[in-house]
């Protein structure tokens, strides 16, 4: 018989320690992040049982954004549908695939918080069994009324209260931040618990990794071209960089295609992700309040910056739930680099 593992920590135990740091906390956010944990099991199952049962394949619907849904798109939703704020908590959730937010009968609009999601991220990669992803972002409610709108709906990145996303891969991890360190859980399906695998994570200052759809280069304008051939074969410019491994080199490529898998893998190793505006795509193709924000958020509790070119993704305040937006995220040094060329681009990229 093996020896039991010393530090046994579920993600139930540490998110109600998190609660122990805010004495006055009314356990409404540790309950609600508890249900997000939940639902990610339940996605996971389903998500691992794909390539068993005839759940594959489109649909045939269009989401509100003109693409594609798979099967496990409408899952995915219906189960955070199903399982969040199930004790009145949620008074808005926004969903990617929803055209627009839903307001839980549980509450009543006195919920305090909302709740913005991508059920299933990087969906198009589930044919080919390659991971992929949930994300979510929390904002606690600002009207003090049971009329809740858009001012609840739509805050930026900076007041999240807590993200986080899931990866489906060779396992399930669920990587969150509620403000104190971002902490990463495993999932051991044997038991049905994410166990702390990860306790806070940073991110590399700097990095070696780029990850970009390099296809759309003839959409990119030729500024972008020049960042990322800058990437590729070195900086011209003199940056901090001299230190960086692979010292006066370019750096090297990683591209998945599916976003929480490429920001995990930056996230651990360093690296950083671009997903530019396109000529078709001025606003590129990335949401700003079910993927960006979230992601932003984990990333700046982790050290490290996201950026759409010309500020920090944080402080944009969205005008509408499926708002797109530029994304640079990843190792702080390599963003703050990207969005210096960018800002400083005569033409906006
Ligand atoms: P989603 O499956 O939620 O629609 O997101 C897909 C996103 C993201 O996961 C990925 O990084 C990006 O689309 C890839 O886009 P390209 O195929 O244009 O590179
Ligand atoms: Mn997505
Ligand atoms: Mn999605």
């Amino acid at each position: 018989m093996s020896q039991p593992p010393k530090n046994l920590q579920t993600i139930e135990s540490h998110i109600m320690n998190l609660q122990s740091l805010h004495p006055n906390a009314s356990g409404e956010l540790t309950g609600l992040l508890n249900d997000i944990t939940f639902a990610s099991k339940v996605i996971s199952r389903e998500v691992n049982k794909a390539g068993l049962v005839d759940i594959l394949g489109a649909t045939g619907d269009e989401n509100v954004q003109g693409e594609q849904v798979q099967k496990l798109d409408d899952y995915a939703n219906a189960v955070f549908m199903r399982c969040l704020g199930t004790k009145g908590q949620v008074s808005i959730m926004g969903s990617e695939e929803m055209a627009d937010p839903y307001y839980p009968d549980t509450s009543n609009g006195s919920g305090n918080y909302v709740v913005v999601f991508d059920p299933l991220d990087g969906s198009s990669n589930i044919d080919v069994n390659v991971s992929v992803g949930t994300i979510f972002g929390i904002w606690k409610k600002k009207s003090r009324l049971a009329n809740i709108g858009d001012v609840d709906l739509l805050q930026p990145g900076r007041d999240l209260v807590a993200a986080g996303y899931v990866i489906y891969g060779s396992s399930t991890m669920f990587v969150y931040s509620a403000g104190h360190g971002v902490h990463g859980f495993t999932l051991d399906p044997s038991i049905g618990e994410f166990l702390l695998s990860h306790e806070d994570i940073k991110i590399p200052f700097r990095s070696c990794i780029y990850s970009v759809n390099e296809a759309y280069e003839p959409k990119w304008s030729p500024e972008m071209r020049d960042v990322v051939r800058q990437l590729k074969y070195g900086r011209a410019t003199k940056t901090t960089r001299q230190d960086a491994p692979g010292k006066g080199a370019g750096m090297t490529a990683r591209y998945i295609g599916s976003l929480v898998s490429d920001f995990h893998r930056n996230l651990l190793k360093g690296g950083v992700y671009l997903y530019p505006p396109t000529m078709e795509k001025a606003e590129g193709k990335l949401r700003l309040m079910c993927e960006a924000a979230p992601l932003a958020y984990i990333v700046e509790n982790a050290g490290g910056y996201a950026s759409d070119g010309q500020q920090s993704i944080l402080e944009i305040t969205p005008r509408k739930l499926h708002q797109r937006v530029p994304l640079y995220i990843g190792s702080r040094d390599d963003v703050l680099w990207i969005e210096k060329m960018v800002s400083q681009a005569a033409d906006p990229i």
